[in-house]
């Protein structure tokens, strides 16, 4: 394959305040021929998430330096394979992976073990293509989480393996992951609490939400002392919300975190200059304590892993069967004004689920 020229989107350098979007910005670039085991895909869909606006703000984990092209996650068509690949995919498939990076461009020179399938049927739907790319990110998250191969990492527990009749609490049950462990803790017949903006109440009540409530207050932690206790949380916020929810929890209850979003949400440029790190030693401490009686850990999505590309393969099926529907919040093109304005709007939008940016139609 020759080298191509493409458009992709770069973050050009980090975030001058919370609402500073001159960072981001659409470019030219040349894309080599895909290297060693690696697969060229035209991109049609990336996710677009709180990754994506953390990396702009230099407030995700480990990140790259800047310029960086994010877009952690893409569903697109194979157009050419590199040296050492498999024959497991040819040109014209059509794909998904988790990228964490790159994903937000014309074509993406992907790592083949990154790589799932997404059947004919599936790919035929513009629809169902859009589903997909939120299943790669938003809900294998929360399928990990849920009911993930688990065991322990470094940082703790990894899967609450839901069980029938238990109750769980999920924090931002509108969110694009909290649709995700929503949707699937209800399929695995858990009892669901948690909360979102009062214009979502009657939807997720509607959806089989058993009670749900406003994070403007902490009237849930009341509530769900009240009711002995949950047997899991999900909490995407970190900081001072972990505390909140290791409370609620049963005996043998499980608090997984999996974001520190309390401080982007904020907006506030004092709030989104404090490290996660000492809350996340906190969490994962506290989980080891052997009196503590209640377990706890950090979820992050390991791509590659069997992890998450068994889930998603899992996830991609459950879709073609119809047995889950997932909700698109909104769908940005890849322009200059679609990349600001995505990031502009993350986390202010109503309305519920995954956001993406349409990168092409041109499926061959
Ligand atoms: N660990 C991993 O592998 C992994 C993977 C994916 C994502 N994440 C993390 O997961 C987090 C959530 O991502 P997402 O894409 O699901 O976000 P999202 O779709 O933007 O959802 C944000 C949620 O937060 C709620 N919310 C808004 N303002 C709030 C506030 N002040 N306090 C509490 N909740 C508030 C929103 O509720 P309303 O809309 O009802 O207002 C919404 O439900 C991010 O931190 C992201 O980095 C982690």
């Amino acid at each position: 394959m020759a080298t191509t020229t493409i458009r992709k989107a770069v973050i050009t350098h980090l975030a001058t305040s919370p609402t500073d979007v001159s960072n981001i910005t659409l470019t030219s670039a040349s894309l080599a021929a895909p290297g060693r085991k690696q697969v060229q895909v035209r991109v049609l869909y990336s996710g677009f998430c709180g990754a994506d606006v953390n990396m702009a703000h230099g407030a995700y984990p480990l990140q790259r330096r800047t310029p960086l092209t994010p877009g952690y996650a893409l569903v697109g068509t194979v157009v050419g394979l590199g040296p050492g690949t498999s024959a497991r995919f040819a040109p014209g498939d059509t794909v998904a992976a988790v990228t964490v990076y790159g994903a937000e461009a014309e074509r993406a020179n992907v790592a083949e073990h990154l790589l799932v399938r997404v059947p004919a049927e599936v790919a035929a739907r513009d629809d169902l293509l859009q589903q997909v790319t939120a299943l790669a990110l938003d809900w294998n998250t929360a399928y990990g989480m849920v009911q993930g191969a688990g065991g322990r990492g470094l940082v703790g527990v990894r899967s609450a393996d839901v069980q029938p009749g238990q109750a769980v609490f999920v924090h931002g049950l509108s969110g694009a992951v909290g649709q995700g462990l929503t949707a699937l803790c209800l399929l695995r017949g858990a009892v669901v609490y948690g909360t979102a903006s009062k214009r979502n109440h009657a939807a997720l009540r509607e959806a089989g939400v058993r009670d749900v409530f406003e994070y403007t207050n902490k009237d849930w932690i009341a509530a769900m002392k009240a009711v002995g206790g949950v047997d899991a949380v999900f909490d995407p916020l970190g900081f001072e919300s972990w505390d909140e929810s290791f409370s609620i929890l049963k005996d043998k209850g499980l608090l997984l975190g999996y974001g520190g979003n309390q401080v982007s949400l904020s907006g506030s440029e004092e709030e989104m200059a404090r490290s996660l790190w000492p809350y996340m030693g906190k969490l994962v401490v506290r989980g080891m304590l052997p009196f503590a009686g209640k377990r706890t850990g950090f979820y992050y999505i390991k791509p590659g892993t069997a992890d998450c590309q068994d889930g998603l393969a899992a996830l991609i099926e459950l879709l073609r069967e119809g047995k889950i529907k997932v909700p698109i919040k909104a769908v940005w093109d890849l322009t200059a004004e679609g990349l600001k304005e995505a990031h502009q709007s993350w986390g202010k939008m109503a309305g519920m689920g995954s956001y993406l940016i349409r990168v092409g139609a041109e499926r061959a």
